[in-house]
C-alpha cells in the first residue's frame, strides 16, 4: 500500500476514534496509540527510509503535518471534555446565592440543666454554696452517719442498690447513693459552721418506675448549719425558694414527715394541675427539717451550740411542674422530639 495511502487511512481511524472518546482517560489512550513514541504514526514514519529521497521528503513532511494536525484535534477534544464535565457539575453544584441560608439546628441544654441552674441560681442569691459529691458512696454516709443504723426498719424507706464489694469483714458497705443526704455528713466532716451548701447530684434507687417514680433521679441537697438556726429560717428558705421558681401565687403546703436525720422533718408539696386533670392536686417535691442532734454529733459538731436545717428537693418534680410534663420517665428516653421542645 503507497504511503500517502495508509496516512490517509490513519487519519481517517484516528478522527473516528478520537470522536468516539468520551473521557479523559479515553484521550490517554488514544494520544498513546497514534502519536506516542511507539504509536501508528511514528511507526510510519520509520517506514519512509526505505523511499525515494526526494517522495521521503513529500511523504514526512506530509506525515508532519498529519502529527501536527492530530495533536491540534486532541487538544480541541481535551477541550471539550472539560466543558461538557464543567457543565454537569454546573448543574448538579449550582449554587443560587440568593437563596435563604438553610438553618442549622443547634444543640440545646437539657430541660433538667435548666431546671438545675435555676434551682442553683435561686439558693446562690440566698447565699449559698455549689458543692458535688460522689455517686458510689460508703453505707456510713448513706446511713449510719445520718441516724439510719444497720437492721433498722427505717433503712426500709430506700431500696438500695449494693455495689459488688465487701470489705475485709466481708460485708457489703459500698452503695449507689440513693440520696444526696450523704453530702450532709461529708460536708460537717470536713467544714466548720457557718455552712450554707447545696449538693445538686443524682441518685439511684431499686424500685419500681411510674408517672412521678423512676429509679435513677436527681435531688438537690441543701444544708444551713450555724448558731441559733430557727425551723422559721427554713420555711422562709424554703419560701423564698418555691417563689423564685413558680412565682408568688403558687400554693405550697408543707407536712409533717418522718426522716431519721431530721427532726422535727416535713415535706412539701406544690399545688399542681395534671395535663388532661379537672382537679388540683399537689406533688412532692421536698422532704426537709432540722438537722437531728444525733446527726451533729456524729460529725463532731455540739448540738447545744449548733443547729441546723436540711433539705431534699427532687429536680425531676420541680421541671415536671414547670414545664406540664406529666411523666417522668420522658426525661430519660432521649427522644428528640420531647427534648426539642425546650
Ligand atoms: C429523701 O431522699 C431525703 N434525703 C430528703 C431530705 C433531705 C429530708 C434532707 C430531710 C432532710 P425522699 O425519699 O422523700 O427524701 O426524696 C426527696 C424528694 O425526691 C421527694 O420529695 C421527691 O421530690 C423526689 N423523689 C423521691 N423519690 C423519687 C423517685 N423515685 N423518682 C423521682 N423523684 C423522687
Amino acid at each position: 500500500m503507497p504511503v500517502d495511502n495508509s496516512m490517509e487511512q490513519l487519519r481517517s481511524t484516528a478522527l473516528e476514534e478520537l470522536d468516539a472518546c468520551t473521557s479523559n482517560l479515553n484521550l490517554q489512550e488514544w494520544r498513546v496509540r497514534f502519536l506516542g513514541r511507539k504509536g501508528l504514526l511514528t511507526g510510519l514514519l520509520r517506514g519512509l527510509k526505505n523511499l525515494e529521497p526526494l517522495e521521503r521528503k513529500v511523504v514526512g513532511s506530509e506525515a508532519n503535518q498529519l502529527k501536527v494536525f492530530l495533536e491540534g484535534r486532541l487538544a480541541l477534544a481535551e477541550g471539550r471534555l472539560i466543558e461538557q464535565e464543567t457543565l454537569i457539575l454546573g448543574e448538579n453544584d449550582r449554587i443560587d446565592v440568593t437563596r435563604p441560608g438553610r438553618l442549622k439546628k443547634g444543640g440545646g441544654y437539657h430541660p433538667l440543666t435548666k431546671i438545675r441552674r435555676e434551682i442553683e441560681a435561686a439558693f446562690i442569691s440566698m447565699g449559698f454554696q455549689v458543692v458535688e459529691g460522689p455517686e458510689i458512696e460508703w453505707e456510713r454516709y448513706n446511713f449510719e452517719l445520718l441516724n439510719i443504723p444497720k437492721n433498722h426498719p427505717s433503712r426500709d424507706i430506700w431500696d438500695t442498690l449494693w455495689v459488688d464489694y465487701r470489705n475485709e469483714r466481708g460485708e457489703r458497705n459500698m452503695l449507689l447513693r440513693t440520696h444526696t443526704s450523704p453530702m450532709q455528713a461529708r460536708i460537717m466532716e470536713q467544714e466548720e459552721p457557718p455552712i450554707r451548701v447545696i449538693v445538686p447530684g443524682k441518685v439511684y434507687r431499686y424500685e419500681a418506675t411510674d408517672r412521678t417514680h423512676e429509679w435513677h433521679f436527681h435531688q438537690v441537697e441543701g444544708l444551713a448549719v450555724a448558731r441559733g438556726i430557727t425551723f422559721a429560717d427554713m420555711k422562709g428558705t424554703l419560701y423564698e425558694f418555691a417563689r423564685r421558681i413558680f412565682g408568688s401565687d403558687r400554693k405550697v403546703r408543707f407536712r409533717c414527715d418522718y426522716f431519721p436525720f431530721v427532726e422535727p422533718g416535713v415535706d412539701m408539696s406544690i399545688d399542681y394541675l395534671a395535663p388532661g386533670a379537672t382537679t388540683h392536686d399537689w406533688l412532692e417535691i421536698m422532704g426537709a427539717g432540722m438537722v437531728h442532734p444525733k446527726v451533729l454529733e456524729g460529725v463532731g459538731y455540739d448540738p447545744e451550740e449548733y443547729t441546723g436545717f436540711a433539705f431534699g428537693i427532687g429536680l425531676e418534680r420541680i421541671a415536671m411542674l414547670k414545664y406540664g410534663i406529666d411523666d417522668i420517665r420522658l426525661f430519660f428516653d432521649n427522644d428528640l422530639r420531647f427534648l426539642r421542645q425546650f
